[in-house]
């Protein structure tokens, strides 16, 4: 996929965390990473990294760890696979396997044990330096159509400090998610972060804005994580760090959070893989038309009438 003259920006390096066991989906990821699982025909890291490219980052640190080769073979090139398409002259898929390896400067580096996603996140402050940089999370898919990231790195522009995406759920599903408690700004899409909490109580959440997996952070954040002791889960949470952030904005702050309304698929969680599935396959021009016509058969067949 060619991306045309994406903008020049200050942000230029991209770190995507992808080095979780992906334990919702096993057995399809005891020697497979659930970010090379496919979403219609391509893995769902190639989206993410797809992303990256658009929103003009020019730099890709992926946090990986056992079993993830798979993610960088699929960035390299496949030399035998390319010339046996070369031989039958079959130039459309020699196309689509050299895709993800013209797309952006890719690096790795391994987490080790996986003691969360902030401790992942720590493990590319070698890398990244003093630059604020951005943070994608591997199994978090946002629709191509919507740009997000780039709303993002523009709020960072503005405002400095770190920029978080949030996403209004259903108050009863916050207890999934990092939750923020926000004020408003003059621009509708933008708030100012004032605390925020790692999957909360119904009960206790601040308010229904979930944190989502993209971020645009201050490198003082690497500071704030190296102090940081294990949280929810016994692991090393971004939340955690963030919300030292928020509250004093001397160290790093301030932290803002753009308000997604688009559309956003978290691959890791197996509804919501099928959901991506069937979505973004129907609007394929080459696949919808007969997934779709299948699609209502199927539904006309299989759901009882008078249930939706
Ligand atoms: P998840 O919360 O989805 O965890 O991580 P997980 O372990 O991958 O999946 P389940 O819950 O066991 O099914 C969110 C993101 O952070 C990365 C994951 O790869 C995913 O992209 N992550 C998480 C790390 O890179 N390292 C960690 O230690 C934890």
């Amino acid at each position: 996929m060619k991306h045309t003259l994406p903008p020049t920006r200050a942000v230029t390096k991209a770190v995507i965390p992808a080095a979780g066991l992906g334990t919702r989906f096993l057995p399809a990821t005891k020697a497979t990473p659930k970010e090379m699982l496919p979403v219609v025909d391509k893995p769902a890291i190639q989206y993410v990294v797809e992303e990256t490219a658009t929103a003009g980052l020019t730099d890709v640190l992926m946090i990986t760890g056992r079993n993830k080769r798979a993610l960088e073979d699929h960035f390299d090139r496949n030399f035998e696979l390319e010339q046996a398409l070369i031989k039958k002259g079959d130039k459309q898929r020699l196309a689509k396997v050299r895709a993800s390896n013209d797309l952006t400067t890719m690096h790795y580096v391994r987490q080790g044990d996986p003691r969360g996603l902030g401790h992942a996140v720590l493990c590319a402050a070698p890398h990244v330096g003093a630059q604020p940089f951005a943070v994608l999370l591997g199994d978090d898919l946002i629709d191509p159509r919507d740009p997000l990231l780039s709303r993002m790195l523009d709020v960072h522009e503005h405002e400095g400090g770190s920029v978080v995406a949030l996403m209004e759920t259903e108050p009863s599903q916050i207890h999934l998610y990092g939750c923020a408690a926000v004020q408003n700004t003059a621009d509708p899409d933008v708030v100012k972060v004032t605390g925020l909490v790692e999957k909360p109580d119904p009960a206790e959440a601040p308010s229904n804005y979930a944190i989502i997996g993209r971020y645009v952070l201050d490198p003082a954040v690497f500071e704030v994580l190296r102090e940081t002791a294990p949280g929810r889960g016994g692991e090393i949470q971004l939340t955690d760090a963030l919300q030292k952030l928020a509250a004093d904005e001397k160290t790093g702050g301030p932290v803002h959070g753009v308000v997604f309304k688009g559309r956003r698929y978290d691959t890791g969680d197996r509804v919501d893989y099928l959901r991506a599935i069937v979505q973004l396959a129907c609007e394929r021009e080459d696949l919808g038309p007969e997934f779709r016509n299948w699609l209502v058969r199927h539904v006309a067949e299989t759901v009882p009438s008078g249930i939706a």
